[in-house]
C-alpha cells in the first residue's frame, strides 16, 4: 500500500516522464512554481478547456465568450480592490528562513485536530461495528466535542483578526497554539505582515510609478470592464453570462504541490449577470450546474465536496468552493461566488461611465448583480490526471501503469501500430492513420515490440490501439485493443472510426 505522498511523487514523475508537465526552464534548474505543459499535457489541457467552453458558451443560449488582454488599465485593480486588499498575511521563520502564509499555518493546525476527530470515528466504528451511528457519535462524544470546540474557537479568532487586520493577534495565535516551522521545528517567528500578490511591471520605457501596470491576478476583471460592450453589441438580456479563459498571475508566498499552486496559471471564469435580489437563486443554480460538469468527466461524486467559505470576501454575499480529493487531500478546485454589484459599481465609480441595465420587464434601470464560477484549469488537469493514474497488477504477474483518463479528454484517441516494420504493414498502417486523422488526434509508431508500444499508450491514456498485421493486407481487418480492459477485437477498417467515436460520446 503506497501512502498519499508516495503516490503524489509517482504522479509528478509520470507527468514528466511521459511528456505531460515539465518544470519551467529546467535546463537552468527551473523556476519555482512555474511549469510547462509538454506534448501530451497541452492536448489534455486543450480538451479540458474545450469541455468547459462548450458546456458554458455553446450549450447556453445566454452565455457568450470573450478574450481580454492580460494587461489592463491600472485603475482596474484599484477599483476591484486588488491594489489595497489582495494580500496574504506572511510570516517568516527566523531560523529556517522559510516563508509561510500565517493563515495556512493555522489552518494546517486545524486540519491536525480534524484528523484527531477522524481517528476517534475510526476507533468507534471498529468498536461498535454495524450499529455505529456516526452522526450521533460526532454530536455526543465528549472528546470529539472538545476538539470541535477548539476548532471553532481557533477559526473565530483567526478570521476576525484577519478581517480587522490585527496581524499581531494572528502571530499571538500561532504562538499560543505552539505552531512550529514544519521544516525546522523552530518557534522563532517574525511579525506577521501583509504581502500583495500582484506582479507589477512598467508600461513603456519610463520606470515611474505612473506607468506601473499589473499582470492580471484573475481573468474576471476583463469581463467586468467589457460588460457594457458585450451587453450592447450582443443585445444581451439579463440574465446572461460572459465566459473567459486565460492566464492569471499571483506572487504566491508559498507555491508548492506541483501545479496546484503556481505563480502563473490559467483560469476559466464565467460571470452571470442577474437582477438584484435574484442572485441567491442563480447562485444555487450554478452550484448545481458546476458540480454536474465535474461529474460529467466520469469521476465519482465521492471525490468532490462542497465547502462553504468561513469568511466571505468583502464583495460577496455567498461563496462555496468545490473541493477535490487531490493526492494531498481535499482542496479547492473551483469557487462559486455571489459577488453582488460590487465590481460593476466600483468600475462605474472609478471610470465615471454609467454601467447599468434597463430591464424592460420591470421598467427599471439597475447595476446587475453577479454570480461567478471560477475554476483553475491547472487544478482541473491535476484532478483528472491524478485520479486517472492507476497501477495495475496483471494476471500474468506483470505490472502496468495506465492513465484511465476519460476518453473524450485523452490526449491521443487512437494509436495506429504496424505489427512489424516490413512486408507493407507500415504503409497500410499509415493509410489507416490518414483516414482517421481528420476526426481524431492519432499516433503512429513502428518502433519496439507491440507489447512495449501498448504499455506506452496505456501510460499516456490512449483509449484505443489499432494493430495492423498480415491478415489486414488480406481482408482489411485490424485488431482494436481497448485501454482499460485490454480486450482485443478483430474489426473491419471501415468500423474503426465509429468505434472510437462511440466511446467519446456521452460525457459532453
Ligand atoms: N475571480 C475569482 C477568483 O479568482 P480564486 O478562488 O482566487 O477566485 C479561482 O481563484 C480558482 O483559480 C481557484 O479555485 C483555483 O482553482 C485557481 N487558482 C487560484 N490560485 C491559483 C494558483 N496560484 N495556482 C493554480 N490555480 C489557482
Amino acid at each position: 500500500m503506497v501512502n498519499n505522498e508516495d503516490r503524489f511523487k509517482k504522479i509528478i514523475a509520470h507527468a514528466k516522464e511521459y511528456g505531460f508537465v515539465f518544470q519551467s526552464s529546467e535546463i537552468y534548474d527551473g523556476l519555482a512554481a512555474t511549469y510547462d505543459y509538454g506534448q501530451y499535457g497541452v492536448e489534455l489541457k486543450n480538451n479540458i478547456k474545450n469541455y468547459w467552453w462548450k458546456s458554458m458558451v455553446q450549450y447556453h443560449e445566454n452565455i457568450v465568450g470573450i478574450d481580454a488582454a492580460i494587461f489592463m488599465h491600472p485603475t482596474t485593480w484599484k477599483a476591484s480592490g486588488h491594489v489595497d486588499a489582495f494580500n496574504d498575511p506572511m510570516i517568516d521563520n527566523k531560523d529556517s528562513k522559510k516563508r509561510y502564509r500565517a493563515d495556512v499555518l493555522v489552518e494546517d493546525h486545524i486540519a491536525k485536530i480534524e484528523g484527531k476527530i477522524q481517528k476517534e470515528v475510526k476507533k468507534a466504528t471498529k468498536r461498535f461495528g454495524e450499529s455505529f451511528d456516526e452522526q450521533q457519535f460526532l454530536s455526543t462524544n465528549p472528546r470529539v466535542l472538545k476538539y470541535q470546540e477548539q476548532i471553532e474557537s481557533i477559526k473565530k479568532r483567526l478570521y476576525s483578526s484577519l478581517e480587522d487586520e490585527r496581524l499581531d493577534d494572528v502571530k499571538g495565535l500561532i504562538e499560543e497554539l505552539g505552531i512550529v516551522d514544519p521544516v525546522s521545528g523552530s518557534r522563532n517567528w517574525t511579525e506577521v505582515r501583509q504581502f500583495n500578490l500582484m506582479f507589477s511591471t512598467q508600461l513603456g520605457s519610463l520606470s515611474e510609478d505612473a506607468n506601473k501596470i499589473y499582470l492580471r491576478p484573475e481573468t474576471a476583471q476583463g469581463i467586468f470592464v467589457n460588460y457594457m460592450n458585450v451587453q450592447k453589441t450582443g443585445r444581451m438580456k439579463i440574465p446572461f453570462g460572459i465566459a473567459q479563459m486565460g492566464k492569471a498571475f499571483r506572487n504566491e508566498i508559498v507555491a508548492r504541490q506541483f501545479i496546484f499552486r503556481m505563480r502563473e496559471f490559467e483560469q476559466m471564469e464565467m460571470q452571470f449577470f442577474v437582477r438584484p435580489g435574484e442572485e441567491l437563486k442563480w447562485f444555487e443554480y450554478w452550484k448545481e450546474q458546476r458540480m454536474k460538469w465535474h461529474l460529467g468527466m466520469g469521476i465519482p461524486a465521492s471525490e468532490y465536496r462542497f465547502h462553504e467559505h468561513d469568511n466571505l470576501a468583502h464583495y460577496a454575499n455567498a461563496a462555496f468552493d468545490i473541493e477535490f480529493n487531490f493526492p494531498m487531500g481535499f482542496k479547492e478546485l473551483e469557487g462559486i461566488h455571489s459577488r453582488t454589484d460590487f465590481d460593476l459599481k466600483s468600475h462605474q465609480d472609478h471610470s465615471g461611465k454609467k454601467i447599468q441595465y434597463f430591464d424592460p420587464e420591470i421598467n427599471e434601470s439597475y447595476v446587475p448583480y453577479v454570480v461567478e464560477t471560477s475554476i483553475g484549469l491547472d487544478r482541473t488537469f491535476l484532478a483528472v490526471f491524478s485520479y486517472a493514474y492507476t497501477e495495475e497488477k496483471l494476471e500474468d504477474g506483470s505490472e502496468r501503469v495506465v492513465l484511465k483518463i476519460p476518453p473524450f479528454l485523452a490526449p491521443i484517441k487512437a494509436a495506429v501500430l504496424p505489427l512489424v516494420k516490413k512486408d507493407g504493414l507500415p504503409e497500410k498502417a499509415l493509410e489507416i492513420f490518414d483516414g482517421l486523422k481528420y476526426d481524431y488526434l492519432c499516433f503512429y509508431e513502428e518502433k519496439d515490440s507491440i507489447g512495449k508500444r501498448y504499455r506506452r499508450q496505456d501510460a499516456i491514456g490512449t483509449p484505443y490501439c489499432i494493430t495492423v498485421d498480415h491478415k489486414t493486407l488480406e481482408d482489411n481487418t485490424v485488431t482494436i485493443r481497448e485501454r482499460d480492459t485490454m480486450k482485443q477485437e478483430r474489426v473491419g477498417i471501415d468500423k474503426i472510426s465509429e468505434i472510437i467515436g462511440a466511446r467519446l460520446k456521452g460525457n459532453q
